[in-house]
């Protein structure tokens, strides 16, 4: 076992204890069928290591019940198991935990049932009764002096395993137990990574999806025997199973299996007040299949771990601010198909393993090109020594590597290209340039048609506008020969005149613009 038997009592957990006896009514290790769980009561191993209860994920507003360490406290608390995985509730005062028929059931806000422990046969449902014990295991028993469990969490581990657990592949059902990443810091949900017992093998393995294998050990005699702590591995008819235990009773360890997919070994370190990884696989993060998600790439060094590929955009940019790139990427514009072919590119990536591709059989890189141009499935090609490689659909697990990597190239909207929009930014000021000198171009050719015509107007106006009816003999009959003169300036003289109907008026000869006789 990980722990110390001697258990050194401190004010502070005499406190605890103290406010636990006047909050939970029986400052207890155990639930039985004539209490329950709620709000911010929990129920606490009796060596206080362990405690039971609500918990909150992060910074989500949602809730959990599950298992943490007390005695070796962080901020958050170090959850080792959670009931409710994919069921949180939001409001842990109206949501309780309590037996029904025998089975420990978590009912919601609404008291409708969303989590069990699902055991079938139950003897004498009265006397049911659930103790955390200082190892970290929850267990149901029947009768409050039986020994005998009828379920235990160690049985649905969650993403940690605890010394003294089995982790088991079950040979009756074909089933491994998964220990199973969180979906992210915040969600303890079920994530993508897992880890299991092999079939057959002496060996754990780690995988994407519950499909994509992407680490197994070898032989696990080589990682596991050291100073630190000693495996046990057993076969028998019904199940295949690893247990383990530290050499030195006060080393508190754990397995996990970590939000990014490594298979850890931490330890607890009471001077620091934090877990120290003492060993992980794969060792490095990028081996990590599918870390980075979809068009992303993963970099050991450098300031993000993932990196989107040029032309692309995180999923969800909230998630991947906070570590979660399990979203991948999506190109910034997307490539609607069969349309706008000129408006798709390639990018370059050099990668170390590309993923598994088809191979066309073309002879040169500009058919290679086209013909995943011309595929609306086609996500990327290259074309090295006369062979033709096109991928469809998502591209998952790329390692950078800018001098050994292999050269692909994926298709993006050349919009989102920065060379592209360089050029454009260049033709766009051309554009701009030019339109505006030809609106200047037309715009004083409008200025001056109109200034050419006013000026024809000009004259016109003076000397036809209301009187457009005379002819300028008349006008001369009118006023006398402009005998009569009534005025004059710079634009000309003013006479009187006489109509023909005998209204009397004002006629004005400008100099400019003489009519023709
Ligand atoms: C349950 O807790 C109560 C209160 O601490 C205690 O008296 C009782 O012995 C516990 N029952 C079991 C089965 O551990
Ligand atoms: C629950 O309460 C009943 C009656 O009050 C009592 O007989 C029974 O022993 C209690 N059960 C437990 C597990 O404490
Ligand atoms: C969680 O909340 C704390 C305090 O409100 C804040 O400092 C921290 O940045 C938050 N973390 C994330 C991942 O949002
Ligand atoms: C409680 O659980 C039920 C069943 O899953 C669900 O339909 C209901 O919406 C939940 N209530 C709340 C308040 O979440
Ligand atoms: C489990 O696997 C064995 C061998 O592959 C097979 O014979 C057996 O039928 C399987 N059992 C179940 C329950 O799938
Ligand atoms: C996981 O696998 C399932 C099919 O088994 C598939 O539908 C799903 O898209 C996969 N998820 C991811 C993130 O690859
Ligand atoms: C295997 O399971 C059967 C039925 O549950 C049980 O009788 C038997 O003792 C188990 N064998 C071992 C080695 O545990
Ligand atoms: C995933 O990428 C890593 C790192 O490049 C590589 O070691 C591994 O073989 C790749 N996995 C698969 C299944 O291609
Ligand atoms: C993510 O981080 C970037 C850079 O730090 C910031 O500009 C952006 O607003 C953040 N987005 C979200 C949704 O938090
Ligand atoms: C091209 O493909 C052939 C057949 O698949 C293979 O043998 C050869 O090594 C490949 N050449 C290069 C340069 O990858």
């Amino acid at each position: 076992m990980c722990f110390t038997n001697k258990l050194p009592v401190s004010m502070e957990s005499m406190l605890v204890l103290l406010f636990l006896t006047i909050s939970f009514s029986s400052a207890a290790d155990n639930i039985s069928t004539n209490n329950s769980l709620s709000g911010d009561e929990t129920i606490i191993s009796k060596g206080e290591i362990f405690e039971f209860g609500f918990f909150k994920a992060g910074n989500s507003s949602n809730y959990f019940i599950g298992i943490w360490y007390k005695k070796y406290s962080s901020n958050p608390p170090t959850v080792v198991w959670i009931a409710n995985r994919e069921t949180p509730v939001s409001d842990r005062f109206s949501s309780e935990l309590k037996f029904i028929d025998g089975n420990l059931v978590l009912l919601n806000e609404s008291k409708l049932p969303i989590w069990s422990t699902k055991v079938t046969s139950t003897t004498s449902l009265n006397s049911a009764v659930a103790v955390i014990l200082d190892n970290g295991n929850l267990v149901v028993r029947n009768g409050l002096n039986s020994v005998e469990h009828i379920w235990q969490s160690f049985d649905h581990p969650a993403h940690t395993w605890l010394p003294g657990a089995k982790f088991a592949y079950n040979k009756r059902t074909n089933k491994s137990q998964l220990l199973t990443s969180w979906k992210s810091r915040d969600d303890p949900g079920v994530g993508l990574f897992s880890s299991e017992v092999h079939p057959f093998r002496i060996m754990v393995v780690s995988k994407c999806n519950r499909s994509q294998q992407y680490w197994d050990p070898g032989s696990w005699d080589p990682l596991m025997d050291n100073d630190f702590y000693k495996y046990n591995y057993q076969t028998n008819e019904n199940e295949s199973y690893f247990t383990y235990y530290a050499y030195d009773p006060s080393t508190v360890c754990r397995f996990i299996m970590d939000v990014d997919g490594q298979f850890q070994l931490q330890t607890w370190s009471e001077s620091t007040k934090q877990w120290n990884i003492i060993w992980a696989q794969p060792e490095t993060q990028c081996k990590v299949y599918a870390l980075c998600g979809a068009f992303s790439t993963c970099r050991e060094t450098g300031l993000s771990l993932c990196n989107c590929l040029t032309g692309f955009q995180p999923r969800s940019e909230s998630n991947w601010n906070q570590s979660d790139f399990s979203g991948g990427c999506v190109r910034k514009t997307n490539l609607i198909c069969g349309r706008n072919m000129e408006k798709l590119d390639f990018v370059m990536v050099q990668v170390t393993s590309p993923p598994p591709s088809s191979s066309v059989s073309i002879g040169s890189a500009g058919e290679c090109r086209n013909a995943c141009l011309k595929d609306c499935s086609c996500n990327a090609y290259s074309f090295v020594g006369r062979n033709c490689s096109v991928w469809n659909g998502e591209l998952l697990n790329l390692s950078e590597d800018k001098t050994n990597g292999k050269t692909m190239y994926v298709k993006v909207s050349s919009e989102d290209l920065p060379s592209h929009k360089k050029n454009s930014r260049v033709a766009t000021m051309v554009i701009v340039v030019a339109s505006v000198g030809g609106l200047l171009l037309v715009l004083g050719l409008v200025v001056l048609t109109i200034y050419m015509k006013k000026r024809r107007l000009a004259g016109k106006t003076t000397m036809e506008g209301s009187l457009v009816a005379f002819v300028y003999k008349d006008l001369q009959t009118a006023t006398k020969n402009f005998s009569d003169k009534l005025g004059g300036g710079g634009f000309g003289s003013v006479f009187k005149g006489v109509l023909r109907d005998t209204s009397i008026v004002a006629v004005k000869k400008t100099r400019k613009c003489q009519p023709r006789r």
